[in-house]
């Protein structure tokens, strides 16, 4: 890395920082306080989209509308380490955790609409293998149906469950073998790393395919309550 691009990368984090701290304008002509919770969290959309919406295609998450336990719970974690991004790890590295609580109930009380998802990217059979595993699992390996979780709308579930649709392929992918070998871990016990153990690899690439191909029909979590998980959850329904 050179040096001036590592002072760009130093002032381009500073920046961030200082929208994220609430920092006043310092020109004399616009004294002015970035006071609002949707202008101090400019700097996370400039990623993850306007107002958090992210887009179906390429790798970034939607956050705008999540359940704000788990937004808050996922903020942590790249903050102390069960998540790893390097870039989300600096940004949130100073901040409290009573304002990561703020900005995760900022983008949680977003209700605002999907774009259409992306067209499949798998052949028809594979897509209804995939539908099959979330629906019903597999009960041959002892696999749960990802909506017993995650909701039969696969809305997600408050306080903490996030819903599984308007969701990039390669993010879901992602994630899954992210829990595969460790380097996203939730509170214990782990119920998605159990899951993620009673998939196969095809079976993943089946059900981030299909997922990642459906419409959005509910845009916001289910209230909490409901059936209880077929497998403890440390984190998601407390
Ligand atoms: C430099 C780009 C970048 C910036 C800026 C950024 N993020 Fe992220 N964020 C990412 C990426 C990439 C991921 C997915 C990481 C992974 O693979 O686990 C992510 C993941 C997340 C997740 C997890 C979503 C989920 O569904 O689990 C949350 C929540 C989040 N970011 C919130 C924020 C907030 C709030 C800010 C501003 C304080 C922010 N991000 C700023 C790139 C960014
Ligand atoms: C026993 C309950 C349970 C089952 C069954 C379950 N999940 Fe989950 N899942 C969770 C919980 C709880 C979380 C949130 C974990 C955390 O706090 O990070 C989660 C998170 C996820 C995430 C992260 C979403 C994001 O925005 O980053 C993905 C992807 C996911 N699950 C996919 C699946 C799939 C696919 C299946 C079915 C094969 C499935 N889950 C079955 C409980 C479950």
């Amino acid at each position: 890395m050179t040096a001036t691009f590592a002072l760009a990368r130093t002032a381009a984090a500073l920046v961030l920082l200082l929208a994220l701290a609430g920092a006043r304008a310092q020109s004399p002509a616009a004294p002015r306080v970035l006071d609002s919770l949707a202008e101090r969290t400019l700097p996370c959309t400039a990623c993850h989209g306007a107002q958090g919406r992210a887009s179906p295609a390429g790798y970034l998450p939607r956050i705008a509308g999540k359940p704000a336990g788990y937004l808050d719970n996922q903020l942590r974690a790249f903050r102390d380490g069960g998540r790893e991004h390097s870039g989300m790890a600096h940004l949130l590295a100073p901040l409290s955790d009573a304002y990561l609580h703020e900005i995760a109930g900022h983008f949680a009380q977003l209700e605002l609409p999907y774009p259409p998802p992306e067209p499949p990217a798998a052949p028809p059979a594979v897509l209804a293998r995939g539908e099959q595993l979330v629906r019903q699992g597999d009960p041959a390996r002892r696999l749960p149906a990802c909506t017993s979780c995650h909701g039969a709308a696969m809305n997600g579930r408050l306080p903490a469950v996030p819903g599984l649709l308007g969701l990039p392929r390669d993010y879901l992918l992602g994630q899954l073998g992210a829990w595969g070998n460790g380097l996203r871990r939730a509170a214990t016990p782990d119920c998605m790393a159990q899951v993620v153990q009673r998939l196969s690899a095809d079976d993943a690439s089946a059900v981030a395919s299909w997922l990642a191909s459906q419409p959005v029909v509910r845009t916001m979590p289910e209230a909490a309550g409901g059936p209880a998980p077929p497998i403890d959850c440390g984190s998601g329904f407390r």
